[in-house]
């Protein structure tokens, strides 16, 4: 059985104790934070990590990241604080931004799939934050069946884990809409490993020059350092293809290629920041953060709708933007069409 807490009108101390009881008994819970949900476990609590691959059917070496809701937890999380991970914390803390430090003794290996670094992060959800104060440290994956799109809305994890999970609270819509920018602070240099929900551009105001990890970018790589990054991601069913290219050329590219399709016998959906006749469209909003806000959600409800291909508008690969087309180039099998 599956408790379903409501909590869209704001955070509930009691409702939060039934969730934080879960937690600490070892049973997995759903819970917004201001990207994605997340399907969260006691991180320091080895059984109850295995239970997060299980029901995502996540491979064991793909690592999780663990949120805390103090500065003071970081130093149990991580065996080392260098200074640029303390810098960034006090600049993006509570907030999108996941840092990939050398792992602390407490820390089971399952929580890191076997790594001996470990990513943490404060996230800026009210509801998260009482959660993991009411519990523990909490690892959590977003909540979506491996390789399906993330969720944003707790329908989304109803969908995915009803039945599989002791509880999900429902506290909406997410507000970022994509995961948080994975840091690595654990080698030389800092180094991207995820584009995400805080902006490259941010970081680098803070830290200087971050290298750009090569499967950022879609690059064939050596996938030891982040092994995410070698499974597929984010895919609805129906064949997604993006276009990219000046604005007006992408207007009619994407005209054409649903002709094209259509003339094949196939019901064709169109994600866009404007209007396009397709058997079904959905409107992505028009700034950079209605886009980042709306992209799963399209993925996933172009999906429901039942067409067989989805054409995706490109979008400029910067600040968010590079977070929103690292998750269409994967949701598409890196099918890019140049307009
Ligand atoms: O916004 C988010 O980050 C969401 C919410 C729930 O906080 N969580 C999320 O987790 O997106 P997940 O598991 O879907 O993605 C975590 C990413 C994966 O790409 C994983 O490989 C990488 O972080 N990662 C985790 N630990 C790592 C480590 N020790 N070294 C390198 N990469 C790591
Ligand atoms: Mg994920």
């Amino acid at each position: 059985m599956t408790v379903v807490i409501n909590m869209r009108d704001g955070v509930d101390e009691e409702k939060i104790r039934i969730a934080a009881r879960f937690i600490l008994r070892g049973e997995l819970v759903a819970f917004p934070t201001e990207t994605v949900y997340g399907l969260g476990a006691d991180a320091l609590n080895e059984k109850a990590v295995r239970k997060i691959f299980e029901a995502k059917k996540r491979p064991a070496d793909n690592p999780l990241i663990i949120h805390i809701a103090r500065l003071d937890d970081l130093e149990r999380i991580a065996r080392e604080v260098p200074p640029e991970a303390r810098l960034l914390a006090e600049r993006f803390w509570p907030g999108p931004l996941t840092l990939v430090l050398p792992k602390g003794e407490d820390v089971p290996d399952v929580t890191t799939g076997g790594l001996d670094t470990v990513a943490v992060r404060m996230p800026a959800h009210p509801i998260a934050l009482s959660l993991i104060r009411a519990s523990t440290p909490i690892a959590a994956p977003s909540a979506n069946v491996s390789g399906k799109p993330s969720p944003t809305l707790a329908e989304h994890v109803v969908d995915d884990f009803y039945g599989r999970i002791a509880c999900i609270i429902d506290g909406g819509e997410t507000e970022i809409g994509v995961e948080s920018t994975v840091l690595d602070l654990s080698s030389e240099r800092p180094t991207l490993l995820r584009p995400g929900g805080l902006p490259l551009e941010e970081i680098e105001k803070v830290v200087g020059g971050v290298e750009v990890h090569p499967a950022v970018e879609g690059k064939p790589v050596d996938v030891a350092r982040s092994p995410g990054m070698k499974y597929r991601h984010y895919s609805p069913s129906a064949q997604v293809v993006v276009v990219e290219g000046a604005r007006e050329k992408v207007r009619r590219k994407i005209g054409e290629l649903v002709e094209e399709y259509r003339s094949k016998g196939l019901r064709v959906g169109v994600m866009a920041t404007e209007t396009h006749d397709a058997d079904e469209f959905f409107h992505l909003g028009k700034t950079e953060r209605e886009v980042a806000r709306n992209l799963f959600k399209a993925l996933r409800e172009l999906d429901k709708r039942g067409v067989d291909v989805i054409i995706a508008e490109g979008v400029e690969e910067r600040g968010l933007g590079l977070a929103v087309m690292n998750r269409l180039k994967k949701a598409a099998g890196y099918r890019i069409v140049r307009a």
